[in-house]
C-alpha cells in the first residue's frame, strides 16, 4: 500500500482489556483500543486521518488550513491543533450559532487561536464560504489547503487500515485473535479504514459500526464508497458491497447528539467498572450498541471484542446538566 503521511506521535495507542466490564455484562472478552489517547488536542480518531491530509498540505506548501464542521466538531478542533503543530494557521467554518459562552471543542478552537467563522445550516454555502476564504488568503499571498468535513476522504482511509494493522500486531503479542471490532460511524472513514485493513490483512474479524446520524442504507453506501475509492486510489485489488457492511442505525434513537438513558448508562458502567470515560455523541452510542448486542446474545462467550474508543471527550462537559443528574 503506497501512502504518504506526516506523523502525529502517539501510535501505537494502548490496547487494554476490560475484564470488569465483561463480567458486569456477563459478556464476551472485551478490549478497548485507546484512540482517545492519540496526540492532537484531547485525542481521537481524526489524528490517524489528518496524518495524510497534512502530509499533502505540507507537500503543497500550505501555510493556512481551512476546515469545517459543527460548532462542537471534534474534527475541526483537531485540524486546528494539527495546523498549529505544523506551523500553519487554522481557519474554521463552524455550522451553528455563536454561543454566548465558549465551551467544549469551541473553547479549544479559541485557545488554538483558530480564525472562526460561524455559518447557519449545512449546504453548498459552507463550501462556498471555504472557497471564498481560500481566495482571500491567496490574495494576501498565503497558500491555503481545504480539509473536508470529518476528514473522511479516499486518501485518509488508510489511517484506520493502519490502525487495524496496529491492532493485529497487538493481538499477535498476546497470542489472541480478534473476532469483532466495534466503532462509531459518522462520516464513515473510521469503519471504512478498519474494513480496508481487515480485508487487506485477511484478518476475518467482523467490523460493527454504530451509525450516529445516517440510516443503515446511507451509512453502508458511504463506507462502501470510501473503501472502494480508496482501493482504486492506492491501486489495491480490493472491493466491497454495501450489503456486507455491518452498520446499525438502531442506536441513533432520538437523533444525533441527543443523550438518552441507554447512552448515559453506557457512560456510567464503563466509567464505574474500568475508569474509562466515553463521550455522549459517538463512543457512548457505540457502547450502548455493544451493550445491547451483548444482552441479545449476539456474541459467543469466548469471543474477543475490541471497542475502538475514538475520542470526543471535550463534548462531555456540554452535557453537564443531564449527566450530573444521572
Ligand atoms: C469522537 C468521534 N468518534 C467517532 C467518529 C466517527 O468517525 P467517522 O466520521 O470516521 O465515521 C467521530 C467523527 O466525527 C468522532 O468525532
Amino acid at each position: 500500500m503506497r501512502t504518504q503521511k506526516t506523523c502525529f506521535a502517539g501510535f501505537p495507542t494502548p490496547l487494554q482489556r476490560m475484564p470488569r466490564l465483561s463480567q458486569a455484562l456477563a459478556g464476551p472478552r472485551l478490549f478497548v483500543k485507546r484512540d482517545d489517547m492519540t496526540d492532537l488536542a484531547f485525542g481521537g480518531n481524526k489524528s490517524r486521518k489528518l496524518e495524510f491530509l497534512f502530509a499533502d498540505a505540507k507537500n503543497k506548501g500550505a501555510d493556512v488550513v481551512i476546515s469545517t464542521g459543527a460548532v462542537q466538531s471534534n474534527c475541526a478542533c483537531m485540524v486546528a491543533s494539527a495546523a498549529r503543530r505544523l506551523g500553519m494557521k487554522p481557519v474554521l467554518v463552524l455550522v451553528g450559532k455563536e454561543p454566548a459562552v465558549y465551551d467544549g471543542n469551541l473553547l479549544l478552537d479559541k485557545l488554538l487561536s483558530a480564525e472562526i467563522h460561524f455559518i447557519d445550516g449545512y449546504g453548498p454555502h459552507v463550501e462556498d464560504l471555504m472557497n471564498r476564504l481560500a481566495e482571500e488568503c491567496r490574495a494576501k499571498g498565503h497558500n491555503p489547503y481545504i480539509i473536508p468535513v470529518g476528514a473522511s476522504t479516499p486518501s485518509t482511509v488508510p489511517g484506520y487500515a493502519l490502525a487495524m494493522e496496529e491492532l493485529v500486531n497487538q493481538f499477535h503479542g498476546i497470542r489472541e485473535k480478534i473476532d469483532y471490532v466495534v466503532c462509531a460511524c459518522g462520516t464513515g472513514g473510521t469503519q471504512a479504514g478498519l474494513i480496508f485493513g481487515n480485508k487487506l490483512l485477511d484478518v476475518k474479524a467482523k467490523i460493527l459500526g454504530a451509525s450516529v446520524f445516517a440510516s443503515k442504507i446511507d451509512a453502508s453506501r458511504t463506507v462502501t464508497q470510501l473503501v472502494n475509492s480508496s482501493a482504486k486510489l492506492l491501486d489495491v485489488d480490493l472491493s466491497i458491497v454495501p450489503e456486507k457492511v455491518s452498520v446499525f442505525d438502531d442506536y441513533i434513537k432520538e437523533g444525533y447528539g441527543i443523550l438518552n438513558s441507554e447512552v448515559t448508562d453506557a457512560l456510567k458502567i464503563v466509567a464505574e467498572t474500568e475508569g474509562i470515560l466515553l463521550d455522549p455523541i459517538y463512543t457512548g452510542k457505540a457502547m450502548a450498541m455493544l451493550i445491547d448486542l451483548i444482552h441479545k446474545d449476539y456474541f459467543k462467550k469466548g469471543d474477543n471484542v475490541v471497542f475502538f474508543h475514538t475520542g470526543g471527550l471535550p463534548a462531555l462537559f456540554l452535557y453537564r446538566n443531564k449527566l450530573s443528574r444521572a
